[in-house]
C-alpha cells in the first residue's frame, strides 16, 4: 500500500502525518520475512493505539458528533490487532500476513475516505470558527 497524497490526504497535519506512517508500516509488513514480521507487528500495534488515541483526543476536543461511531470502529480493528498480534509473536504468521495484504488494507482504505475525513471536514470547521461564539476552547492544529 503506498502513500498518495491525492487519495490519501486529509488537510489536517497530525493526521496525514500518522497516515502516512501507518500506510509505510504496513508497506514494510508486506515485503517483510518471517523475523522482520513479528517486530514490525508489534510497531503497527504500537503505532495504532497512538493514532486511535490521538483521534480520539481530536473528536473530543473539537466535539465531533460521530465520535461513538468513529471510536467503536478503531475499538474493533485494534482488538484483532492485539489477538493477531499474540499469535505472531507466538511464531504464528499466516493470518497476520493475509490481514495486514486485505483486511486491514482494505479497511483503512474504507475508513480513511469515510470516518477520518469526515473528521478532518469538522476540525478544520471548528477550526475556522471564532472562539468568541462558543466559548470553547478551540484544537490547535
Ligand atoms: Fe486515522
Ligand atoms: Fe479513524
Amino acid at each position: 500500500m503506498d502513500w498518495d497524497e491525492a487519495t490519501h490526504a486529509l488537510g489536517v497535519d497530525e493526521m496525514d502525518r500518522t497516515h502516512r506512517e501507518f500506510t509505510a508500516l504496513v508497506g514494510m509488513l508486506m515485503a517483510a520475512d518471517d523475523s522482520d514480521f513479528a517486530m514490525l507487528f508489534g510497531k503497527l500495534l504500537d503505532h495504532s493505539r497512538q493514532h486511535f488515541s490521538n483521534e480520539g483526543r481530536l473528536m473530543r476536543i473539537a466535539r465531533f458528533p460521530a465520535l461513538g461511531e468513529h471510536e467503536g470502529e478503531h475499538h474493533r480493528v485494534y482488538g484483532d490487532l492485539v489477538q493477531m498480534n499474540r499469535a505472531v509473536q507466538k511464531g504464528r504468521l499466516l493470518l497476520a500476513r493475509a490481514y495486514v495484504k486485505t483486511g486491514l488494507t482494505e479497511w483503512f482504505a474504507l475508513h480513511l475516505a469515510t470516518m477520518d475525513s469526515a473528521l478532518a471536514a469538522h476540525l478544520k470547521r471548528v477550526g475556522e470558527a471564532p472562539a468568541k461564539t462558543t466559548g470553547a476552547a478551540l484544537p490547535v492544529l
